[in-house]
Protein backbone atom coordinates (compact mmCIF):
# COMPACT_ATOMS: atom_id res chain seq x y z
CA UNK A 1 0.00 0.00 0.00
CA UNK A 2 1.62 3.43 -0.75
CA UNK A 3 2.46 6.04 1.68
CA UNK A 4 4.07 9.22 1.90
CA UNK A 5 7.38 10.14 3.17
CA UNK A 6 7.60 13.84 4.01
CA UNK A 7 10.57 15.41 5.16
CA UNK A 8 9.16 18.68 7.00
CA UNK A 9 10.98 22.39 6.53
CA UNK A 10 11.06 23.57 3.21
CA UNK A 11 9.37 26.53 2.29
CA UNK A 12 7.50 26.35 -0.48
CA UNK A 13 7.85 28.80 -3.42
CA UNK A 14 6.90 28.81 -7.29
CA UNK A 15 3.52 28.31 -8.88
CA UNK A 16 1.01 25.38 -9.35
CA UNK A 17 -2.37 24.81 -11.07
CA UNK A 18 -5.84 24.19 -9.81
CA UNK A 19 -7.33 21.59 -11.06
CA UNK A 20 -11.61 21.15 -11.64
CA UNK A 21 -13.77 20.61 -8.77
CA UNK A 22 -14.28 16.68 -7.58
CA UNK A 23 -17.39 17.58 -6.34
CA UNK A 24 -18.62 19.53 -9.26
CA UNK A 25 -17.08 17.18 -11.36
CA UNK A 26 -19.03 14.31 -10.10
CA UNK A 27 -22.42 15.15 -9.80
CA UNK A 28 -22.09 16.60 -13.71
CA UNK A 29 -20.94 13.31 -14.93
CA UNK A 30 -24.07 11.29 -13.23
CA UNK A 31 -26.12 14.02 -15.18
CA UNK A 32 -24.64 12.49 -18.49
CA UNK A 33 -27.73 10.07 -17.81
CA UNK A 34 -30.13 12.80 -18.87
CA UNK A 35 -28.91 13.85 -21.69
CA UNK A 36 -30.05 12.45 -25.32
CA UNK A 37 -26.30 13.83 -26.94
CA UNK A 38 -22.55 13.87 -26.59
CA UNK A 39 -21.30 15.78 -23.12
CA UNK A 40 -18.07 16.89 -23.55
CA UNK A 41 -16.61 17.99 -19.81
CA UNK A 42 -13.41 19.97 -19.94
CA UNK A 43 -11.30 20.80 -16.27
CA UNK A 44 -12.23 17.35 -15.33
CA UNK A 45 -9.49 16.00 -12.65
CA UNK A 46 -8.07 12.95 -12.75
CA UNK A 47 -8.99 11.00 -9.58
CA UNK A 48 -9.85 7.66 -8.40
CA UNK A 49 -13.07 9.00 -7.29
CA UNK A 50 -13.19 10.89 -11.32
CA UNK A 51 -12.93 6.51 -12.22
CA UNK A 52 -14.94 5.30 -10.22
CA UNK A 53 -18.04 7.78 -11.26
CA UNK A 54 -16.55 6.69 -14.73
CA UNK A 55 -16.87 2.79 -14.11
CA UNK A 56 -20.18 3.30 -12.65
CA UNK A 57 -21.63 5.17 -15.28
CA UNK A 58 -20.34 2.38 -17.85
CA UNK A 59 -22.22 -0.41 -15.88
CA UNK A 60 -25.17 2.09 -16.16
CA UNK A 61 -24.72 2.07 -20.40
CA UNK A 62 -23.28 5.34 -20.47
CA UNK A 63 -19.59 5.59 -22.89
CA UNK A 64 -16.84 7.32 -21.48
CA UNK A 65 -13.61 8.33 -23.42
CA UNK A 66 -10.86 10.60 -22.21
CA UNK A 67 -9.03 13.06 -24.55
CA UNK A 68 -5.72 13.93 -22.56
CA UNK A 69 -6.01 13.77 -18.91
CA UNK A 70 -8.59 16.03 -18.36
CA UNK A 71 -11.14 16.06 -21.26
CA UNK A 72 -13.98 13.26 -20.72
CA UNK A 73 -17.02 12.60 -23.35
CA UNK A 74 -19.99 10.79 -21.72
CA UNK A 75 -22.70 9.75 -23.98
CA UNK A 76 -25.78 7.27 -22.96
CA UNK A 77 -25.82 4.15 -25.35
CA UNK A 78 -27.80 1.89 -22.95
CA UNK A 79 -30.56 2.62 -20.49
CA UNK A 80 -30.95 -0.64 -19.08
CA UNK A 81 -29.17 -1.21 -16.16
CA UNK A 82 -30.84 0.92 -13.39
CA UNK A 83 -28.68 -0.26 -10.78
CA UNK A 84 -26.12 1.04 -8.77
CA UNK A 85 -24.42 -1.68 -6.81
CA UNK A 86 -23.13 -1.49 -3.27
CA UNK A 87 -19.23 -2.50 -4.76
CA UNK A 88 -19.38 1.01 -6.20
CA UNK A 89 -21.72 2.50 -3.67
CA UNK A 90 -19.70 1.44 -0.95
CA UNK A 91 -16.62 2.79 -2.69
CA UNK A 92 -17.53 6.21 -3.03
CA UNK A 93 -20.91 7.78 -1.53
CA UNK A 94 -20.77 10.03 -4.24
CA UNK A 95 -22.44 7.42 -6.50
CA UNK A 96 -25.79 8.68 -5.03
CA UNK A 97 -25.72 11.49 -7.55
CA UNK A 98 -27.13 8.62 -10.12
CA UNK A 99 -30.57 8.23 -8.12
CA UNK A 100 -32.19 11.76 -9.68
CA UNK A 101 -30.94 11.06 -13.03
CA UNK A 102 -31.70 7.26 -13.03
CA UNK A 103 -35.31 7.82 -12.09
CA UNK A 104 -36.48 11.47 -14.44
CA UNK A 105 -34.42 9.61 -17.38
CA UNK A 106 -35.47 5.76 -16.51
CA UNK A 107 -38.16 5.73 -14.71
CA UNK A 108 -36.79 3.57 -12.13
CA UNK A 109 -33.34 3.77 -9.67
CA UNK A 110 -32.22 1.18 -7.65
CA UNK A 111 -29.20 2.01 -5.34
CA UNK A 112 -27.64 0.36 -2.78
CA UNK A 113 -27.88 2.47 0.70
CA UNK A 114 -24.06 3.81 1.20
CA UNK A 115 -22.94 2.31 4.66
CA UNK A 116 -21.02 4.61 7.49
CA UNK A 117 -18.11 6.40 6.55
CA UNK A 118 -15.30 7.64 8.23
CA UNK A 119 -16.23 11.17 8.57
CA UNK A 120 -19.73 10.49 10.75
CA UNK A 121 -23.32 9.41 9.72
CA UNK A 122 -24.19 10.53 6.22
CA UNK A 123 -28.14 9.60 6.01
CA UNK A 124 -29.81 10.25 2.80
CA UNK A 125 -33.26 10.71 4.20
CA UNK A 126 -33.53 14.57 2.23
CA UNK A 127 -32.75 13.18 -1.00
CA UNK A 128 -35.63 10.40 -0.41
CA UNK A 129 -38.00 12.95 0.60
CA UNK A 130 -37.29 15.20 -2.26
CA UNK A 131 -37.93 11.97 -4.76
CA UNK A 132 -41.06 10.89 -3.24
CA UNK A 133 -42.14 14.84 -2.76
CA UNK A 134 -41.65 14.85 -7.14
CA UNK A 135 -44.27 11.45 -6.93
CA UNK A 136 -41.78 8.91 -6.82
CA UNK A 137 -42.63 5.27 -4.52
CA UNK A 138 -39.60 3.72 -2.45
CA UNK A 139 -39.23 0.66 -1.14
CA UNK A 140 -35.80 -1.00 0.63
CA UNK A 141 -34.55 -4.17 -0.46
CA UNK A 142 -31.92 -6.58 0.46
CA UNK A 143 -30.21 -3.53 1.16
CA UNK A 144 -30.94 -1.30 -2.17
CA UNK A 145 -33.48 1.74 -2.37
CA UNK A 146 -36.00 1.15 -4.98
CA UNK A 147 -37.47 4.27 -6.79
CA UNK A 148 -40.19 4.17 -9.19
CA UNK A 149 -42.27 6.96 -11.24
CA UNK A 150 -43.72 6.69 -14.10
CA UNK A 151 -43.88 10.56 -14.69
CA UNK A 152 -42.06 13.08 -11.99
CA UNK A 153 -44.42 16.22 -10.89
CA UNK A 154 -43.00 19.33 -9.94
CA UNK A 155 -44.01 20.18 -6.52
CA UNK A 156 -42.60 22.54 -3.78
CA UNK A 157 -40.66 21.23 -1.51
CA UNK A 158 -37.69 21.75 1.71
CA UNK A 159 -34.45 20.70 1.39
CA UNK A 160 -33.56 21.91 4.93
CA UNK A 161 -31.98 19.39 7.94
CA UNK A 162 -30.80 19.16 11.24
CA UNK A 163 -27.06 20.32 9.77
CA UNK A 164 -28.74 22.69 7.24
CA UNK A 165 -28.98 21.99 3.43
CA UNK A 166 -27.53 19.06 1.60
CA UNK A 167 -25.30 19.46 -1.43
CA UNK A 168 -25.64 16.17 -3.11
CA UNK A 169 -29.05 15.94 -1.87
CA UNK A 170 -30.31 18.78 -3.62
CA UNK A 171 -28.00 17.81 -6.73
CA UNK A 172 -30.56 14.86 -6.83
CA UNK A 173 -33.40 16.77 -6.72
CA UNK A 174 -32.26 19.52 -8.80
CA UNK A 175 -31.57 16.63 -11.93
CA UNK A 176 -34.73 15.09 -11.47
CA UNK A 177 -36.53 18.40 -10.96
CA UNK A 178 -35.15 18.83 -15.22
CA UNK A 179 -37.79 16.46 -16.26
CA UNK A 180 -40.07 16.66 -14.11
CA UNK A 181 -43.66 18.29 -15.17
CA UNK A 182 -44.12 21.64 -14.18
CA UNK A 183 -42.67 23.55 -11.85
CA UNK A 184 -40.04 22.57 -8.82
CA UNK A 185 -39.44 24.63 -6.11
CA UNK A 186 -36.39 24.24 -3.66
CA UNK A 187 -36.51 25.67 -0.63
CA UNK A 188 -33.04 25.47 1.38
CA UNK A 189 -31.07 24.09 -1.34
CA UNK A 190 -27.72 24.34 -1.15
CA UNK A 191 -25.57 27.24 -2.13
CA UNK A 192 -22.58 25.63 -2.73
CA UNK A 193 -20.39 26.62 -6.15
CA UNK A 194 -20.59 22.72 -7.00
CA UNK A 195 -24.34 22.71 -7.03
CA UNK A 196 -24.20 26.34 -8.98
CA UNK A 197 -21.88 24.85 -11.79
CA UNK A 198 -24.78 21.82 -11.67
CA UNK A 199 -27.22 23.64 -12.50
CA UNK A 200 -25.59 25.79 -14.99
CA UNK A 201 -24.14 22.74 -16.78
CA UNK A 202 -27.57 21.37 -16.78
CA UNK A 203 -29.06 24.84 -18.45
CA UNK A 204 -26.21 24.54 -20.96
CA UNK A 205 -28.13 21.34 -21.65
CA UNK A 206 -31.40 23.07 -22.37
CA UNK A 207 -32.80 22.93 -18.58
CA UNK A 208 -35.11 25.77 -17.23
CA UNK A 209 -33.07 26.21 -13.67
CA UNK A 210 -33.25 30.28 -11.99
CA UNK A 211 -31.90 31.05 -8.34
CA UNK A 212 -29.14 28.27 -8.61
CA UNK A 213 -26.20 29.43 -5.64
CA UNK A 214 -29.35 31.05 -3.80
CA UNK A 215 -31.33 28.96 -0.96
CA UNK A 216 -34.16 29.19 -3.26
CA UNK A 217 -34.26 27.39 -6.62
CA UNK A 218 -36.91 27.18 -9.23
CA UNK A 219 -37.00 24.42 -12.09
CA UNK A 220 -39.75 24.44 -15.01
CA UNK A 221 -39.53 20.50 -16.12
CA UNK A 222 -38.64 20.68 -20.08
CA UNK A 223 -39.26 17.33 -22.04
CA UNK A 224 -35.83 16.73 -22.64
CA UNK A 225 -32.01 17.92 -22.45
CA UNK A 226 -29.74 17.71 -24.98
CA UNK A 227 -25.29 17.11 -24.79
CA UNK A 228 -23.35 19.79 -24.16
CA UNK A 229 -20.04 21.17 -23.98
CA UNK A 230 -18.74 22.38 -20.75
CA UNK A 231 -15.78 23.51 -18.43
CA UNK A 232 -15.85 22.23 -14.91
CA UNK A 233 -15.13 25.22 -12.04
CA UNK A 234 -11.83 25.19 -9.85
CA UNK A 235 -11.61 23.03 -7.21
CA UNK A 236 -12.10 25.43 -3.90
CA UNK A 237 -11.11 22.45 -1.49
CA UNK A 238 -7.78 21.69 -3.80
CA UNK A 239 -6.97 25.51 -3.92
CA UNK A 240 -7.44 25.82 -0.20
CA UNK A 241 -5.24 23.19 0.73
CA UNK A 242 -2.19 24.67 -1.64
CA UNK A 243 -2.59 28.15 0.16
CA UNK A 244 -2.70 26.07 3.57
CA UNK A 245 0.56 24.65 2.20
CA UNK A 246 2.13 28.18 1.40
CA UNK A 247 1.53 29.39 4.64
CA UNK A 248 2.24 26.79 7.32
CA UNK A 249 5.78 26.59 5.40
CA UNK A 250 6.13 30.18 5.46
CA UNK A 251 6.31 30.30 1.71
CA UNK A 252 5.69 32.53 -1.46
CA UNK A 253 3.48 30.28 -3.65
CA UNK A 254 1.09 31.30 -6.70
CA UNK A 255 -2.47 29.25 -7.37
CA UNK A 256 -3.52 29.54 -10.83
CA UNK A 257 -6.90 28.87 -12.01
CA UNK A 258 -8.14 29.88 -8.49
CA UNK A 259 -11.52 31.47 -8.24
CA UNK A 260 -10.86 33.46 -4.42
CA UNK A 261 -14.72 34.74 -4.81
CA UNK A 262 -15.64 30.91 -3.86
CA UNK A 263 -13.33 30.62 -0.48
CA UNK A 264 -14.30 34.09 1.06
CA UNK A 265 -14.88 32.72 4.66
CA UNK A 266 -11.82 30.56 4.44
CA UNK A 267 -9.87 33.66 3.02
CA UNK A 268 -11.01 35.95 6.05
CA UNK A 269 -10.26 33.50 8.58
CA UNK A 270 -6.48 33.23 7.02
CA UNK A 271 -6.08 36.87 7.17
CA UNK A 272 -6.97 36.99 10.61
CA UNK A 273 -4.27 34.13 11.44
CA UNK A 274 -1.55 36.61 9.12
CA UNK A 275 -1.24 35.25 5.73
CA UNK A 276 -1.20 37.20 2.98
CA UNK A 277 -3.29 36.34 0.09
CA UNK A 278 -3.81 38.72 -2.89
CA UNK A 279 -5.39 38.20 -5.92
CA UNK A 280 -3.40 39.12 -9.27
CA UNK A 281 -5.82 38.84 -12.22
CA UNK A 282 -6.93 35.14 -12.23
CA UNK A 283 -4.35 34.03 -10.16
CA UNK A 284 -3.91 34.44 -6.47
CA UNK A 285 -0.73 35.30 -4.41
CA UNK A 286 -0.11 33.65 -0.80
CA UNK A 287 2.61 34.23 1.62
CA UNK A 288 2.73 34.39 5.42
CA UNK A 289 4.62 36.38 8.26
CA UNK A 290 6.48 33.89 10.37
CA UNK A 291 3.98 34.36 13.50
CA UNK A 292 0.43 33.14 13.05
CA UNK A 293 -2.28 34.63 14.93
CA UNK A 294 -4.62 32.22 16.82
CA UNK A 295 -8.45 32.32 15.43
CA UNK A 296 -11.77 31.05 15.79
CA UNK A 297 -13.20 28.62 13.11
CA UNK A 298 -16.70 27.84 12.50
CA UNK A 299 -17.33 25.05 9.89
CA UNK A 300 -20.78 26.25 7.99
CA UNK A 301 -22.65 25.44 4.76
CA UNK A 302 -21.97 27.98 2.36
CA UNK A 303 -21.02 30.24 2.28
CA UNK A 304 -19.92 29.63 5.53
CA UNK A 305 -15.94 28.14 6.30
CA UNK A 306 -16.08 24.76 4.52
CA UNK A 307 -15.96 21.85 6.69
CA UNK A 308 -13.80 20.46 3.90
CA UNK A 309 -11.22 22.57 5.07
CA UNK A 310 -11.21 22.16 8.56
CA UNK A 311 -8.68 19.61 8.94
CA UNK A 312 -6.29 21.28 7.08
CA UNK A 313 -6.88 24.66 8.69
CA UNK A 314 -6.29 22.63 12.11
CA UNK A 315 -2.77 21.69 10.60
CA UNK A 316 -2.00 25.27 10.52
CA UNK A 317 -3.68 26.65 13.84
CA UNK A 318 -1.32 23.85 15.60
CA UNK A 319 1.51 26.24 14.66
CA UNK A 320 -0.32 29.77 16.03
CA UNK A 321 1.34 31.67 19.05
CA UNK A 322 -1.44 30.85 21.04
CA UNK A 323 -5.44 28.88 21.65
CA UNK A 324 -7.90 28.50 18.50
CA UNK A 325 -10.95 27.31 18.54
CA UNK A 326 -12.59 24.84 15.94
CA UNK A 327 -16.00 24.04 15.64
CA UNK A 328 -17.71 21.43 13.17
CA UNK A 329 -21.25 21.93 12.38
CA UNK A 330 -22.06 20.03 9.45
CA UNK A 331 -20.12 16.20 10.46
CA UNK A 332 -19.54 16.50 14.34
CA UNK A 333 -17.61 13.87 14.31
CA UNK A 334 -15.12 15.01 11.54
CA UNK A 335 -12.35 14.81 13.83
CA UNK A 336 -10.17 11.17 12.60
CA UNK A 337 -7.30 13.53 12.21
CA UNK A 338 -7.45 14.79 15.93
CA UNK A 339 -5.03 11.82 17.19
CA UNK A 340 -3.06 11.15 14.32
CA UNK A 341 -1.63 15.17 14.89
CA UNK A 342 -1.16 14.55 18.54
CA UNK A 343 1.45 12.01 17.17
CA UNK A 344 3.35 15.06 15.64
CA UNK A 345 2.99 17.15 18.60
CA UNK A 346 0.14 18.99 18.20
CA UNK A 347 -1.51 20.14 21.48
CA UNK A 348 -5.53 19.12 20.93
CA UNK A 349 -8.04 18.88 23.31
CA UNK A 350 -11.81 17.43 21.79
CA UNK A 351 -14.99 18.37 23.28
CA UNK A 352 -18.05 17.42 21.84
CA UNK A 353 -18.23 19.15 18.50
CA UNK A 354 -15.21 21.39 19.05
CA UNK A 355 -11.65 21.18 19.30
CA UNK A 356 -9.33 23.48 21.13
CA UNK A 357 -5.62 23.95 19.68
CA UNK A 358 -3.11 25.29 21.68
CA UNK A 359 -0.28 26.27 19.30
CA UNK A 360 2.90 24.48 19.85
CA UNK A 361 6.38 26.12 18.32
CA UNK A 362 7.16 22.93 16.12
CA UNK A 363 5.41 19.87 15.01
CA UNK A 364 8.07 16.50 15.13
CA UNK A 365 7.67 13.82 12.11
CA UNK A 366 6.09 10.12 12.94
CA UNK A 367 4.88 7.72 11.41
CA UNK A 368 0.73 8.70 11.03
CA UNK A 369 -2.44 6.95 9.38
CA UNK A 370 -4.97 8.67 6.92
CA UNK A 371 -8.38 7.87 7.64
CA UNK A 372 -10.31 10.36 4.96
CA UNK A 373 -9.63 12.54 2.44
CA UNK A 374 -9.18 15.79 3.98
CA UNK A 375 -7.74 14.26 6.99
CA UNK A 376 -4.53 12.92 4.87
CA UNK A 377 -4.49 16.55 3.50
CA UNK A 378 -3.92 17.52 6.69
CA UNK A 379 -1.28 15.20 7.76
CA UNK A 380 0.74 15.83 4.56
CA UNK A 381 0.53 19.76 5.70
CA UNK A 382 1.88 18.73 8.84
CA UNK A 383 4.37 16.68 7.92
CA UNK A 384 5.67 19.71 5.50
CA UNK A 385 6.57 21.49 8.25
CA UNK A 386 7.49 19.13 10.99
CA UNK A 387 10.67 18.59 12.13
CA UNK A 388 12.40 15.25 10.94
CA UNK A 389 10.33 12.81 8.63
CA UNK A 390 6.65 11.99 7.85
CA UNK A 391 4.93 8.93 6.73
CA UNK A 392 1.67 9.39 5.81
CA UNK A 393 0.45 5.74 5.11
CA UNK A 394 -3.24 4.55 3.66
CA UNK A 395 -2.16 7.20 1.25
CA UNK A 396 -5.21 5.87 -1.47
CA UNK A 397 -7.46 8.23 0.76
CA UNK A 398 -5.64 11.32 -0.57
CA UNK A 399 -5.80 9.97 -4.31
CA UNK A 400 -9.34 10.00 -4.39
CA UNK A 401 -9.13 13.82 -4.13
CA UNK A 402 -6.05 15.48 -5.04
CA UNK A 403 -4.38 14.87 -8.32
CA UNK A 404 -0.38 13.70 -8.33
CA UNK A 405 -0.17 15.91 -4.83
CA UNK A 406 3.26 14.88 -4.39
CA UNK A 407 4.56 15.47 -7.80
CA UNK A 408 2.88 19.06 -7.29
CA UNK A 409 3.92 19.42 -3.73
CA UNK A 410 7.87 18.60 -5.04
CA UNK A 411 7.74 21.24 -7.77
CA UNK A 412 6.98 23.66 -5.32
CA UNK A 413 10.32 22.32 -3.22
CA UNK A 414 8.99 20.41 -1.22
CA UNK A 415 10.73 17.46 0.22
CA UNK A 416 7.93 14.55 -0.54
CA UNK A 417 8.20 11.63 -2.22
CA UNK A 418 5.28 8.75 -2.71
CA UNK A 419 6.53 4.67 -1.82
CA UNK A 420 5.61 1.46 -1.77
CA UNK A 421 7.07 0.59 1.75
CA UNK A 422 4.76 1.64 4.53
CA UNK A 423 6.52 2.16 8.19
CA UNK A 424 5.36 0.51 10.91
CA UNK A 425 3.11 2.37 13.38
C1 LIG B 1 -20.91 16.86 0.02
O1 LIG B 1 -21.31 15.66 0.67
C2 LIG B 1 -19.48 16.68 -0.39
N1 LIG B 1 -19.38 15.54 -1.29
C3 LIG B 1 -18.60 16.49 0.85
O2 LIG B 1 -17.26 16.46 0.42
C4 LIG B 1 -18.78 17.68 1.78
O3 LIG B 1 -18.07 17.45 2.98
C5 LIG B 1 -20.25 17.87 2.11
O4 LIG B 1 -21.03 17.99 0.87
C6 LIG B 1 -20.53 19.11 2.94
O5 LIG B 1 -20.06 20.25 2.27
C7 LIG B 1 -19.68 15.69 -2.58
O6 LIG B 1 -20.07 16.75 -3.05
C8 LIG B 1 -19.53 14.50 -3.47
P1 LIG B 1 -24.44 16.93 2.65
P2 LIG B 1 -22.84 15.38 0.93
O7 LIG B 1 -25.58 16.10 2.19
O8 LIG B 1 -23.66 15.98 -0.15
C9 LIG B 1 -26.71 15.82 6.68
C10 LIG B 1 -15.01 15.72 0.41
O9 LIG B 1 -14.10 15.66 1.27
N2 LIG B 1 -27.67 15.12 5.79
O10 LIG B 1 -24.40 18.36 2.21
O11 LIG B 1 -22.99 13.94 1.20
C11 LIG B 1 -25.33 15.19 6.66
O12 LIG B 1 -25.24 14.08 7.53
C12 LIG B 1 -16.43 15.34 0.75
O13 LIG B 1 -14.82 16.04 -0.77
C13 LIG B 1 -28.84 14.61 6.33
O14 LIG B 1 -29.09 14.71 7.53
O15 LIG B 1 -23.09 16.20 2.25
C14 LIG B 1 -24.47 16.36 7.06
O16 LIG B 1 -24.52 16.53 8.46
C15 LIG B 1 -16.62 14.57 1.96
N3 LIG B 1 -29.71 13.96 5.49
C16 LIG B 1 -25.15 17.55 6.39
O17 LIG B 1 -26.51 17.13 6.16
C17 LIG B 1 -29.49 13.82 4.16
O18 LIG B 1 -30.31 13.25 3.44
C18 LIG B 1 -24.56 17.99 5.07
O19 LIG B 1 -24.37 16.84 4.23
C19 LIG B 1 -28.30 14.36 3.63
C20 LIG B 1 -27.40 15.00 4.47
Amino acid sequence: MDCLQIVGGKRLRGSVQINGAKNAALPIMAAAILCEGEVVLHNVPDLTDVRTMEHLLNQLGVSTSREGPHTLRLKVVDEMNCHADYELVRRMRASICTMGPLLAKRHEARISLPGGCAIGDRPINLHMAGLIALGADSELTNGDVMLKAKRLMGNELFLGGAFGSTVTGTANILMAATLAEGTTVIESAACEPEVTDLANFLNACGARIAGQGSPRIVVEGVKQLTGCEYTIIPDRIEAGTFIIAGAITNGDIRLRNCRLEHLLAFVDRLRAVGVNIERDGDEVLVSSARRLEPTTITSQPYPGFPTDLQAQMMALLCLADGNSIITEKIYPDRFMHVAEMSRLGAKLRKEGPTVMVEGVKRLVGAPVMASDLRASAALVLAGLVAKGRTTVNRVYHIDRGYERIEQRLQALGADIERSTRAEEI
